[in-house]
């Protein structure tokens, strides 16, 4: 055929995910088993659970996403892989399980960092220009990124300590609400009102790395010392102020670099606040903003799949000896 199909795979924390993506930019089927619900009762993820909820359900996935689409595993041109960051255990899982079909199959396979997957998921839906800036911001990493190309991209910063969607599990379960805790405190947030003054971690205004771990610990000194707090309020408040650090941050980042462009991805960028306080500021201060539509901020095998495109077309084949890695080095 004249186009080219990826297949996609993604095991890295407690989604198990596989997609078919058409020429890096078309979805022909993405399909999501989210384990949530068997790590609930935890109050989050479990490693061991997880790598064992991926292995059963891995294949069944790739057999849905094919036959949904009547599509062979021989059509498949390329098999990309999420490589890390996240769970060894979990990775594992996609990463066998890509190896051994791009070993039966003769087919190339290409090894994929995560996080940029996710600022690449834009180009599912729409086609920013390069330079932009990126901000991903998920449960495990909260980062800024300066992306020139495809396969171009340089870290700014990171947090120093929790990820701001950390944050908000942790908050989430000091408040007595369901893991995960975004779209928990979100819900909660709209029956609340901000006027709880919790802190605006910046750190140092000349760098581009965030801190929400003293936030966090601000709203439990909050709590021991408002015994009738107002949830709502706090959850309001607290959001509140996760979303003016990743704002300040991200736009302070736009305007050092002279780049009217910010991508923000990751399933923090799912949030409705976050997302209204950048599309308010965009308006007003001439930035263009792009976020992918929720589903695709959240883990998924479409975003590995359309930067594994990429890696194929620069011909960054991986061997069959790579390693999983739980953290990259910055
Ligand atoms: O990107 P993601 O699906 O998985 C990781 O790679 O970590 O992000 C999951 C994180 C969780 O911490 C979750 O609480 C947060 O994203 N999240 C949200 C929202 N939806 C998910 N945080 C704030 N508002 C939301 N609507
Ligand atoms: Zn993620």
């Amino acid at each position: 055929h004249g186009f080219m199909l990826v297949l996609g795979i993604e095991t890295s924390c407690d989604e198990t995910a596989v997609a078919i993506v058409k020429d890096g930019t078309k979805i022909v089927s993405n399909l999501v088993y989210s384990q949530v619900a068997i790590h609930r009762p935890y109050g989050g993820v479990v490693p061991e659970i997880a790598s064992r909820k991926h292995i059963e359900t891995i294949l069944p996935l790739l057999e849905q996403a094919l036959h949904q689409k009547n599509i062979k595993l021989s059509e498949i041109d390329v098999i990309a892989v999420t490589q890390g960051p996240g769970l060894v255990g979990a990775l594992l899982v996609g990463i066998c399980i890509a190896k051994a079909i791009a070993f039966a199959l003769n087919k190339p396979l290409v090894a994929i960092n995560h996080l940029e997957a996710h600022l690449m998921a834009i180009f599912l839906e729409q086609k920013p220009l390069f330079p932009f800036i990126g901000l991903v911001v998920s449960g495990g990493h909260t980062n800024l990124y300066l992306a020139k190309d495809f396969l171009e991209i340089k870290q700014l910063g990171q947090t120093l300590d929790d990820a701001a969607g950390e944050a908000f599990d942790k908050v989430a379960h000091m408040l007595g609400l369901p893991y995960p805790g975004g779209i928990s405190i979100e819900k909660l947030a709209k029956e609340g009102s901000p006027n709880i003054k919790f802190p605006r971690p910046l750190l140092n205004k000349n760098n581009y790395h965030f801190s929400f771990s003293g936030l966090k610990t601000a709203v439990a000194n909050y709590l021991r010392h408002h015994p009738s707090f107002c949830k709502a309020d706090v959850a309001a408040s607290f959001q509140q102020a996760v979303v003016d650090t990743l704002v300040t941050k991200a736009v302070q980042a736009v305007k050092d670099h002279l780049l009217p462009r910010l991508v923000v991805a990751g399933g923090v960028a799912a949030n409705q606040c976050l997302r209204k306080k950048l599309l308010a500021i965009s308006q007003k201060e001439d930035i263009k903003v792009y976020f992918p539509s929720p589903a695709l901020c959240t883990d998924n095998a479409a975003m590995v799949a359309a930067l594994g495109y990429h890696h194929f077309k620069a011909h960054n084949i991986a061997d069959f000896d790579f390693d999983a890695i739980s953290r990259y080095p910055v």
